[in-house]
């Protein structure tokens, strides 16, 4: 059995997967206290996790029908996140594993990501994979457990970080990406008109924050802000996004194919993933390039600790090695840019 643990930002969660995948229980815990902010107050959440924790580490072993002893191995997220909340997490399983002497496995949030179609796929390696989250939008060529090549990122502000900053400029509540997804729909996607930052770049790199800039202006123009101007602009900076994000990984799938890179399988992970019009736009560009299109279920693309056990699985199973002496990081990346 391995027993995970998630506390990354605003999400306490934890799960119990044995050894050969099946998941025995699974807790998350969205902290609701945040919300008044408009964002996650670091030291708020590392309080909620610390004491969310104290009552569903024990949840989680009832649920499972397990006692501790009869846990084999333990991991946490320890990086990247907010360093309260990764020491939160980290030292509760490392004291778990201290304490029954068994090995810990510090597990990378984004590998976490990454990895989380596999849980209900089968996908082959090497694939490509699309990481849309609070904190990073990254492109990554997985070619196997552990081997991760970073093939481009954002410049400045990440996907899910502009839908959350055009949510409060547009006085919608916190996390705003379900909030945009949902006034989308009733919007004119052509109402207005908003930038294409970096749109000519031929690199596999993405910039949001102008959007957001002019999101901010075209609010404060704007003489009355009623619903169906929200709407308006709800859709308009949701279909630049997908337009951004298409266009981006149509660069990659040409850049894949001209270098010969044979892969089969395109995922989208990460919290945007769980956006429907997203969605369906990804599914539809990797049926024009002949890709089979892979995501995790809508549980497993927000953050989760079922992933980070799914990831500590992987790793033992390629007999990679524990580190019960890893630091938490909240830096903590999976590589540099590289080019194909
Ligand atoms: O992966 P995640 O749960 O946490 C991080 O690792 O950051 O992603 C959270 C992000 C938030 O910015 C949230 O607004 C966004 O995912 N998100 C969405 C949707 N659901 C969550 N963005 C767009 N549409 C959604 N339906
Ligand atoms: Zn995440």
């Amino acid at each position: 059995m391995i027993f995970a643990i998630e506390t990354s930002c605003d999400e306490t969660s934890t799960a119990v997967l044995s050894l050969d995948g099946k998941f025995l229980s699974h807790i998350i815990v969205n902290q609701q206290n945040h919300k008044k902010f408009g964002g996650v107050v670091p030291e708020i959440a590392s309080r909620a996790h610390l004491e969310i924790l104290q009552t569903i580490v024990p949840q989680s072993l009832d649920e499972a029908k397990i006692e501790l002893n009869n846990i084999e191995l333990f991991s946490a997220t320890c990086g990247p996140g907010l360093i309260g909340g990764l020491l939160v997490g980290s030292t509760m399983a490392k004291s778990m594993a201290i304490g029954r002497n068994k090995p810990f496995y510090p597990i990378n949030h984004l590998e976490g990501h990454l990895l989380s179609p596999l849980i209900t796929n089968k996908i082959n390696f090497p694939y490509l994979a699309i990481l849309l989250t609070g904190g990073h939008t990254q492109v990554y060529l997985v070619e196997n457990i552990g081997i991760y090549k970073l093939l481009g990122e954002t410049v400045d502000d990440a996907v899910g970080e502009s839908f959350d900053k055009v949510a409060k400029l547009l006085g919608l509540g916190y996390p705003g990406g379900p909030f945009i997804e949902k006034i989308a729909v009733l919007g004119n996607e052509k109402a207005f008109h908003l930038p294409h930052p970096l749109e000519f770049e031929k690199s596999l790199n993405f910039s949001f924050s102008g959007i957001k800039t002019a999101v901010s202006l075209l609010v404060k123009n704007q003489p009355k802000i009623n619903k169906k101007i929200k709407s308006d602009i709800a859709a308009t900076f949701q279909s630049k996004i997908i337009e951004i994000l298409i266009k981006r990984t149509t660069l990659a799938f040409t850049i894949l194919k001209k270098k010969n890179y044979k892969i089969k399988d395109v995922a989208l992970v990460g919290g945007v993933a769980a956006n429907k019009e997203i969605n369906e736009s990804f599914k539809k560009l990797c049926n024009k390039f002949n890709y089979r299109f892979v995501f995790p279920t809508q549980e497993m693309c927000g953050d989760n600790a079922a992933m980070i056990a799914w990831a500590c699985l992987q790793r033992y199973k390629k007999n990679m090695k524990p580190d019960i002496n890893f630091k938490a990081n909240p830096r903590w990346s999976l590589g540099k840019v590289v080019s194909l």
